[in-house]
């Protein structure tokens, strides 16, 4: 199987465990902090032929990069020339666009160019679902013959593997989905996590130019969904944990849904300090490491989150206890006294 570089942190070993021989392919350009266009195509374009190739259908997780509209149907050409099956993972959809169809738009173009895809769909995050395990599976076959194949052997698979999913989110997803008032509400509440995470970009931006930074952000705002890939260096990323208590992954991830208006301008006034020199790397901070992913402001009326395992909602609604609580726990990470969390969300 073929996997972006970089992908998200479990997707390796999910895969590994599943017996699979991991590779990758380009997928991110440090230089621009963009989508590597050319690098992609070139590698894609040498996988070898019947190979598994997994793309994320929107909001890439970790870099907030997906490809445009038109790269996409560059991509469709050469994984159908190299006779690739497609795996789309599909985590975060709503959050690019703020629209469930329009984030849809490249697993439906790869199905409209005849690729046989599979999908792995979760409504953790668009449903704030993530401790319910709820998501779809969906393969495309040719025929009712062909599914109903299919479909036995994943039954024969799913059986010895899990046994039976947990179905109290299904049937929360299911509700929601087919309820057209609870429908219409969910679709705008995705709308605004959507919108609300797009302004946090723009501030973080505006706010570090503010402070007088001199370095190229525009990658804040081009980038999309719940992640920003800031560019930072794991010395940076290490002084920002260090001296100003942010929270964020060594590659410099940070979760874009965390940031509230009363946390923007300090995170941003943290992120100019530690980027408009270049940092040492003192070694001392052992006691964290990527896993951590929340920002963490020093301030109490901050609104904290965990990175990834947190959905915008909870975000939104945290209060000044949940802050305190949160920082609590920051500070306990900090000192060592509790473990930090996988690190893979
Ligand atoms: C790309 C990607 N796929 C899958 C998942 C996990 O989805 P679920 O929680 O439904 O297993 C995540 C993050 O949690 C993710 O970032």
């Amino acid at each position: 199987m073929y996997q972006p570089s970089p992908t998200w942190g479990n997707h390796v070993p999910i895969c590994k465990h599943s017996g699979l021989d991991v590779k990758t392919y380009r997928y991110y350009d440090k230089n621009t902090c963009g989508f590597d266009e050319k690098g992609a195509l070139e590698d894609i374009a040498k996988i070898p032929e019947r190979s598994i190739i997994l793309l994320h259908a929107c909001a890439h997780n970790p870099t907030g990069v997906d490809p445009k509209p038109e790269q996409w149907k560059k991509i469709s050409e050469v994984v159908k020339k190299r006779n690739l099956l497609v795996f789309f993972d599909m985590a975060y959809q709503g959050f690019a666009s703020g629209d469930i169809d329009r984030d849809a738009d490249a697993v439906r173009m790869f199905i409209k160019e005849g690729h046989k895809i599979v999908l792995a769909q979760s409504f953790a995050k668009n449903m704030g679902l993530y401790g319910e395990r709820v998501g779809a599976f969906t393969v495309v076959c040719d025929s009712k013959d062909e599914a109903d194949r299919v479909m036995s052997q994943l039954k024969i698979l799913i059986r010895p593997m899990i046994s039976n999913p947990p179905v109290h989110g299904a049937r929360i997803a299911h509700l929601i989905l087919s309820t057209p008032e609870l429908r219409k509400q969910w679709l705008a509440d995705v709308k605004g996590m959507a919108d609300r995470i797009i302004t946090m970009r723009k501030q973080l931006k505006e706010n570090l130019a503010k402070e007088g930074s001199k370095k190229n952000w525009e990658h804040i705002t081009d980038q999309i969904g719940m992640f920003c890939f800031t560019g930072m260096t794991p010395e940076q990323v290490a002084k920002l944990t260090k001296d100003y208590s942010v929270y964020l992954t060594k590659d410099g991830r940070i979760s874009v849904a965390g940031i509230t208006s009363k946390s923007v301008g300090y995170l941003a006034h943290a992120m100019h300090q530690v980027t408009k020199a270049r940092v040492s790397f003192d070694g001392a901070q052992s006691g964290f490491g990527g896993g951590v992913k929340s920002i963490v402001s020093r301030s109490a009326a901050a609104a904290i989150i965990w990175g990834g395992r947190s959905t915008p909602r909870r975000f939104m609604g945290a209060t000044s206890c949940d802050a305190r609580r949160i920082i609590g726990l920051g500070r306990r990470l900090h000192r060592g006294s509790v473990a930090e969390p996988d690190g893979t969300s």
